[in-house]
């Protein structure tokens, strides 16, 4: 079977603060675009994977759901698969590569395997393996709070960006643990963001655009500001970071712009990408 893994984009990253469990409670609206990553998974005798990263989501999300689907008349040895990813979402960008992936698995797997599972069920199997993860199980826009795994569907009308990634590795629990949290009761620029959408008023869409983390990501990381800085002096409407960094968005009015300044980035040497917003019934 063949899906692809769509990478997101955290259009607002509020941090409020450390929970009970040493993770940060987030506000998030988090849009999936149309940057992916390809799965090809087929069922086989066991697990394997090619991802070549240490911490491969893949077999992580696999291994978690076969270890639910074990519990029920399944046993472990009908539960294999070969799962093999190729890569396009640049890896540690703050673009959900790895989440997005597994959440590919969860899908794909849960239909292979005949476990007969709810979205759902599936974003709570998503927890366990990355704070992302549930976010992008669902497929479409939505409102990510909690640690990330209160996830709640969103609309969102299409929108063009150009992305463009720095190159540098971020630490995510470095940018999390420099972040200074809002106060609980803040008013809630997310809510700023979904009257914009609503309206469907660019300007105002690019005006509510903001990540708590930007700040501790570019006093780490000055790549990150160069990044803003070119997006921000070729016209972009609104420039932010994305999760944890390093990559950053530009909103831009329409596709044909958003071709023409990935065009012009790259020819500049930069990593740039044009991409519009997807809808859950988009794919
Ligand atoms: O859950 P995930 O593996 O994506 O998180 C990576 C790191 O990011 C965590 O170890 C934690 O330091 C930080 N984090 C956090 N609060 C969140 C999500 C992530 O502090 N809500």
């Amino acid at each position: 079977m063949r899906i692809e893994a769509y990478a997101k984009l955290n259009l607002t990253l509020e941090v409020f603060g450390v929970r009970t469990d040493g993770y940060h409670a987030l506000r998030s609206f988090v849009l999936p675009i149309s940057l992916s990553d390809q799965l090809e998974i087929s069922i086989a005798q066991a697990l394997s994977s090619d991802v070549p990263y240490p911490d491969d989501l893949c077999l992580k999300a696999a291994r978690t759901l076969r270890s639910i689907g074990a519990g029920t008349f399944l046993t472990p040895q009908t539960l294999g698969a070969n799962i093999r990813v190729e890569k396009r979402i640049p890896a540690g960008g703050g673009l959900g590569g790895g989440s997005a992936d597994a959440a590919a698995t969860l899908v794909a797997l849960n239909e292979l395997w005949g476990l007969m599972l709810s979205r759902k069920d599936l974003a709570e199997v998503g927890a366990q393996i990355g704070s992302d993860v549930p976010a992008l199980v669902h497929g479409g826009p939505v409102l990510m709070e909690g640690r990330g795994e209160k996830v709640t569907p969103k609309r969102c009308p299409r929108l063009d960006f150009v992305l463009v990634n720095p190159g540098v590795s971020v630490s995510t629990k470095e940018v999390y643990a420099a972040c200074t949290a809002r106060p609980l009761d803040a008013s809630s620029a997310t809510a700023a963001l979904e009257a914009a959408l609503a309206e469907g008023n660019l300007e105002k869409i690019a005006a509510a655009f903001v990540n708590d983390l930007q700040g501790p990501a570019c006093r780490l990381h000055p790549e990150i500001t160069d990044a803003i800085v070119s997006l921000r002096t070729a016209g972009a409407l609104g420039v932010s970071m994305s999760g944890s960094g390093s990559s950053v968005f530009g909103l831009v009015p329409d596709a044909q712009t958003a071709q023409a300044i990935a065009a012009d980035l790259k020819a500049r040497g930069l990593r740039a990408w044009a991409v519009h917003s997807l809808s859950s019934d988009t794919h």
